[in-house]
């Protein structure tokens, strides 16, 4: 496990001794409709990586949360016929809906109408204007009321369309309170060259040229809409946005400020506030950077799918299947940082992946141990090629995730699955317990390990469906660490005194969404 790569892992003491801390975010959502796939993708990405080290023996804090000021949000509340407040109250639900049938876990959801939450904002904007980080001035720019965000005239498409919206964006004029990013363009720059900043890198290449045109001062405050954070020091004024929302990352976490530095996920279309703007408001509020893993989009025949488009698959169409089916379909399927196509026959494929290497090799396991009486109480010997696969698989799958390869992860640890399932092809324990019922049992008792150490591997993506596999043998280690000690690679098998075969996925003729 390479040190340099866990750049953003702390190492605390505490009563409970040494622990090791991560905090990992979702971007908190925008709640002029209901969530779609791109949030649900993003969460179960946190949720995965978040439940992923807790087994690991990391002391995590998981923050999502919705983004409920700014003039899209007042816009979508006057069409609705109501105040942005009642409106925003009768959207979130839908979002703390989705995390529990998604199968979420987190620590804390952050609104950014939370008064302690507007209450950080307002110091952190009076702790600019004292320290000379902000200064008032006239802007006028082109500006996307979806995005929230001005663009430069060399980043609209031809008819001043927003690149993101495919829509005409609006001239604005305004007296408005300026943050000195390019105070910070050094200090930005820095980070950029730093290894592990943003992962995959390829995103840097992307921010290269626009970053080597030098950083503008951004205008962080609008008086044309006055649902929002109030400056403090001028109530004409409310906070923009952005810089509102980004600072939900400190303020959500309740003062818990030794999780700091945070992981923050993330969809490439929002990356550049993300990873310029946050990282320079952070140092002028003496932060330590974050790290950003971005990923692309998910598309309909290589489209983004997006609302506006029509084009979205809804959480209760995705999770068809079962929720945790579409968890790991979610994760297996993107490539890290690439777009992903959404099809039946990809869900189809992913599907009679999981029958064939963990539910079928879960059920036939089961069977041949209970029905030929093998004794898993026992202590028979770790045989070397299995001791060799896990140590290999840990080791792999702990890296892939350091660099936020989750598409890697989830192959390798299906490649484990795949080796055990080799190993019975090979070994055939339903012939070989007639003749060397000892032999056997050894070959079982090491399949059983495997099958134990392969479904803890697997929780973190499909936490319900890999409990129900657990109880099949009734195991009870409930983290990794808990049958396998990272330092010394040593595997600690779990006895096993009652076994229910059980089938976990079973056969699907037709996959229709
Ligand atoms: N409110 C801002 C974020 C502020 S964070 C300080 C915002 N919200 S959003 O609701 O529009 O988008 C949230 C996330 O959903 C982004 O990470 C975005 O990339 C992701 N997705 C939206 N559509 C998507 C797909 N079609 N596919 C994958 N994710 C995409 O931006």
């Amino acid at each position: 496990m390479s040190k340099e790569k866990e750049t953003n892992t702390k190492i605390t003491k505490s009563k409970k001794g040494v622990s090791k801390m991560m905090y990992f975010t979702t971007p908190i959502y925008y709640v002029n409709d209901a969530p779609h796939i791109g949030h649900v993708f993003t969460t179960v990405n946190a949720d995965f990586l978040t439940r992923f080290y807790k087994s690991l023996g990391y002391d995590t804090y998981f923050l999502t949360g919705t983004d409920e000021h700014g003039q899209k949000i007042a816009k979508a509340a006057q069409q609705a016929n109501k105040t942005p407040r009642e409106f925003t109250d009768t959207i979130v639900p839908k979002f703390f809906d989705v995390l529990n049938k998604m199968h979420i876990e987190i620590n804390h959801f952050i609104r950014t109408t939370d008064p302690e939450h507007e209450a950080l904002v307002q110091k952190w904007f009076q702790k600019f204007y004292d320290n000379g980080d902000i200064y008032k001035g006239k802007y006028k720019g082109k500006y996307c009321v979806d995005c929230e965000g001005y663009y430069g005239d060399d980043e609209l498409l031809p008819g001043d369309l927003c690149p993101n919206h495919k829509k005409p964006v609006s001239v604005m004029e305004e007296e408005t309170y300026f943050f000195k990013l390019s105070k910070y363009e050094f200090y930005v720059k820095e980070l950029f060259a730093k290894k592990d900043f943003i992962l995959p890198e390829k995103y840097k290449g992307e921010a290269h040229q626009r970053l080597s045109q030098g950083l503008k001062d951004v205008s962080i405050s609008r008086k044309s809409t006055d649902w929002g954070v109030k400056v403090p020091f001028d109530k004409e004024h409310v906070v923009w946005v952005w810089f509102d929302a980004l600072i939900n990352y400190i303020s959500g976490l309740q003062g818990k400020e030794q999780y700091w530095p945070a992981t923050h996920i993330l969809g490439k279309d929002i990356f550049w506030f993300h990873a310029v703007l946050w990282p320079a408001m952070l140092k002028a509020m003496n932060y330590e950077p974050p790290r950003f893993f971005v990923h692309g989009w998910w598309t309909t025949n290589g489209t983004k799918m997006s609302k506006s488009l029509n084009n979205f698959i809804p959480p209760e169409t995705l999770t068809k299947y079962g929720v945790d089916e579409a968890r790991y379909f979610l994760l297996r399927q993107m490539p890290c940082g690439e777009d992903s196509d959404f099809n039946s026959k990809f869900f189809e494929e992913r599907y009679l992946e999981l029958s064939n290497t963990v539910g079928n090799l879960i059920n036939r396991v089961a069977i041949i141990a209970q029905k030929n009486y093998i004794d898993l109480t026992k202590d028979y010997p770790i045989e070397k090629s299995i001791q060799i696969e896990i140590d290999k698989t840990i080791k792999e799958v702990k890296d892939d995730l350091d660099s936020f390869k989750v598409q890697g992860a989830i192959m390798k640890i299906m490649s484990l699955g795949q080796f055990l399932n080799k190993y019975t092809n090979d070994t055939e324990p339903w012939k070989l317990v007639k003749t060397n019922k000892e032999k056997a049992s050894v070959v079982v008792y090491n399949l059983v390990l495997g099958i134990n150490l392969l479904t803890l591997l697997l929780e973190p993506c499909m936490p319900e469906k890999m409990k129900e596999a657990r109880k099949i043998f009734r195991f009870k280690a409930e983290k990794i660490t808990d049958i396998y000690i990272l330092s010394t690679k040593k595997i600690k098998p779990e006895k096993v005194l009652e076994i229910e075969p059980k089938i976990l996925f079973p056969m699907i003729i037709k996959f229709e969404f």
